[in-house]
């Protein structure tokens, strides 16, 4: 598809929240397509502005701090930090991150706030909030618990149940308190100002619904839904304590609305990296906007901001908003709280110098259409025999034969033989292909056709067996090197905007200066006689126990998580001293310890328990102990019931153990020496 002639992109990621790291599916969904998209401009020396930083206002970041006993300036201190070196580390080119907490976000947003106030195009409206009396202050939804009406979840918030997953208002629930300070909440008064959505909807409609057929279908169907519906003013203030002060007389304690603040920080941190130039990034009708995001945001950056855009009067809209679906893990939903998920700053700690490793896996799972998976063996699959086996091999033998033939120089093309001429027609349109894939955000596609090519490179190297020519004409390994070469440089152009470290490190063995994205589909890119630099691997295979080691650590977190929703079982029926005395537990020493034949779960005891004859217990606790580890320890055990026979075996007792609440037992041992035969009381 054609594009429109703009005079610049201004390119958006949507700011992360900083209370937390990021995560793979934050990359596959969001900053990975983004940067590829940016790079991809950048190469056809387009004028583009990347723009991000993180978002730290908001209620998650104050609950996240009272939960820690800091403040929130400390939380999102710490991750902003985190975040922000994490992205550079992963190569996501961004021209600034920064912060919606800066001294010129605080400003740009109130100004904001303020034209739309002065215009009249806020809605002033009181109504009733649940109210903390012992801790003073209005509640957010967040900060209120109570049963769920739906499933009577007892610990459903005020704005969703997690348990049945509905959306709720804090009218809602039943029984209603404070998570503040557990006092049940009242409702008073308090007045905030609104973004009349509805006035706006047939604009809206038009706008995106005749104007933007071009989106993607899940964002277009996402508006669509929205718009179908009746819009509802909604409130742009809030009552808390964390945030930019509403800029107007009569509102102390209330601050802007999150994700009021949060879109303006797109523009602040514009204006923070071109404090004089900022404006025709925004405001000139040939600028192109873009705002790269996850489903999750669809709402709030095709609907409410550009109703503030709109209603402000000064700013261009979005031309386009390629959100993307969600990347599950090993088949469950990403989740921060049940820390379900990949983060980047461990990845890169794990796994260091696999950056484009992870960039490819993530694009060529990318999320573009509909929920996908990310798996450590898929992962694995595609390091191994996609980018070592095809791209990897491909360029490792074109540069190790050009060095060993022609100590590193492009030799003389000579004549063409068919298969040459077919190669090189394969590569004359990947320009126009891959272009075309990227300038509708099919990232996925588009990379899968630099692989595709790296693909024809490989099988051309191998159908010419250069290392057999070698032996009777010299002349012909000359051509097929020649072309080759030609091919490798074209992929390392066309991975680029994927694979930025390959390509450098690439561009480094091939001793070329720069890319330029005009150069593609030139099979005449590196000249007889250049010099090429030392190859080295471009990319190396990922062992078993490296994948393992991740998958492990997935299963310590599924432990962790069952460990801390184990809820102890109901105790039972009260009962009297006489029914306790009527149990006699005593202590008994392991003398023997063995396997039941025929019964996997059986292990038969010989126990002295002081009466100086051997008992025999039969326990059903194989699964769980080898025999040899329990003779000669001194367990508990029931010495009064009334006896039973299993596989042909007299049992006389029980020895106790606890369970766990994963199902594994432990038997109940004495810390102290104690003479077999001592009652348990
Ligand atoms: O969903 C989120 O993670 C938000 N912090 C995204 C904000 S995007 C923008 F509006 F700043
Ligand atoms: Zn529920």
């Amino acid at each position: 598809m054609e594009q429109k002639n703009y005079k610049r992109t201004t390119v958006t990621a949507a700011l992360p929240y900083a209370n937390g790291g990021v995560h793979i599916g934050h990359l596959a969904g969001v900053y990975v397509p983004a940067d590829i998209y940016v790079r991809y401009l950048r190469l056809k020396k387009q004028d583009v502005k990347f723009i991000c930083g993180s978002d730290e206002h908001g209620v998650p970041i104050t609950i996240r701090a009272k939960k820690e006993g800091c403040t929130p300036q400390d939380v999102v201190d710490r991750y902003h930090k985190m975040i922000k070196d994490s992205f550079h580390d992963f190569g996501i080119s961004f021209d600034i991150y920064s912060r919606t907490t800066s001294e010129t976000q605080t400003k740009v947003a109130s100004d904001f706030f303020r034209k739309l106030y002065d215009e009249g195009k806020l809605i002033e409206k009181t109504s009733k909030q649940y109210y903390d009396e012992e801790a003073h202050q209005f509640l957010a939804d967040r900060y209120i618990m109570g049963e769920c009406p739906h499933c009577h979840n007892l610990k459903a918030y005020g704005d969703q149940c997690e348990k049945c997953g509905s959306d709720l208002s804090p009218l809602e629930l039943i029984n209603p308190h404070s998570t503040i300070s557990g006092s049940e909440p009242v409702l008073k008064e308090t007045k905030n100002w609104y973004l009349p959505l509805n006035e706006y909807q047939d604009w809206l409609k038009k706008w995106i619904l005749d104007g933007h057929k071009e989106w993607r279908p899940n964002v277009y169907g996402q508006c669509k839904s929205w718009l179908d519906m009746n819009l509802q003013p909604r409130a742009m203030t809030r009552d808390l304590d964390w945030g930019i002060p509403v800029p107007v007389d009569g509102a102390d304690g209330k601050v802007l609305y999150v994700w009021f603040d949060a879109p303006i920080g797109y523009i602040s941190n514009t204006k923070e990296l071109m404090p004089n130039d900022w404006e025709k990034w925004w405001k000139d009708p040939e600028t192109r906007l873009v705002h790269f995001i996850g489903k999750d945001n669809i709402v709030f950056h095709c609907i409410v901001f550009p109703v503030m855009l709109k209603a402000h009067g000064d700013y261009i809209l979005p031309d386009n908003v390629p959100a993307n679906e969600f990347l599950n893990l090993e088949g469950d939903k990403i989740s921060t709280s049940r820390n379900w998920a990949v983060w980047l700053h461990e990845y890169l700690v794990d796994l260091p110098n696999k950056q484009d490793v992870l960039r490819y896996v993530l694009t060529a799972n990318a999320p573009e259409t509909k929920d996908n998976d990310f798996t450590w063996k898929d992962f694995q699959a595609r390091n191994n025999n996609e980018l070592v086996a095809v791209y990897g091999n491909f360029v490792n033998r074109a540069l190790q034969l050009t060095k060993k033939y022609f100590n590193g120089i492009v030799p003389e093309c000579g004549e063409l033989l068919d298969i040459d001429k077919q190669a090189l027609d394969e590569f004359k349109d990947v320009k126009k292909n891959v272009e075309n894939l990227l300038n509708i955000f099919k990232f996925r596609d588009a990379q899968k056709e630099a692989m595709n090519l790296a693909r024809i490179g490989n099988k051309y190297i191998t159908d010419c067996e250069p290392w057999h020519v070698a032996k009777t004409d010299m002349e012909r390994v000359k051509t097929i090197l020649y072309i080759s070469l030609q091919l490798v440089a074209n992929l390392a152009i066309a991975f680029e905007p994927f694979l930025p470290f390959s390509s450098d490190k690439l561009r480094k063995m091939l001793n070329m200066e720069s890319f330029d994205w005009n150069q593609l589909g030139n099979t005449d890119l590196l000249k007889a006689g250049h010099q090429l630099a030392e190859p080295e691997l471009l990319f190396e295979k990922i062992e078993d126990e490296v994948i393992e080691k991740q998958v492990q650590k997935l299963l310590d977190t599924k432990k962790a998580n069952e460990e801390a929703s184990y809820k102890a079982k109901e105790i039972k029926k009260t009962i009297t001293f006489d029914d306790f005395e009527k149990l006699d537990i005593r202590v008994g020493h392991i003398k023997n310890c063995e396997k039941v034949k025929k019964a996997d779960k059986l292990l038969k005891f010989t126990i002295d328990d002081g009466s100086g004859k051997d008992r025999t217990i039969v326990s059903g606790i194989a699964k769980f102990y080898n025999p040899e580890e329990l003779i000669g320890k001194d367990v508990c055990f029931i010495a009064n019931l009334a006896p039973r026979t299993l596989k042909g075996i007299e049992s006389q007792g029980m020895i106790l153990s606890a369970e766990n609440f994963d199902g594994n037992l432990s038997v109940t041992t004495i810390d102290k020496v104690v003479k077999p035969g001592s009652e348990v009381k």
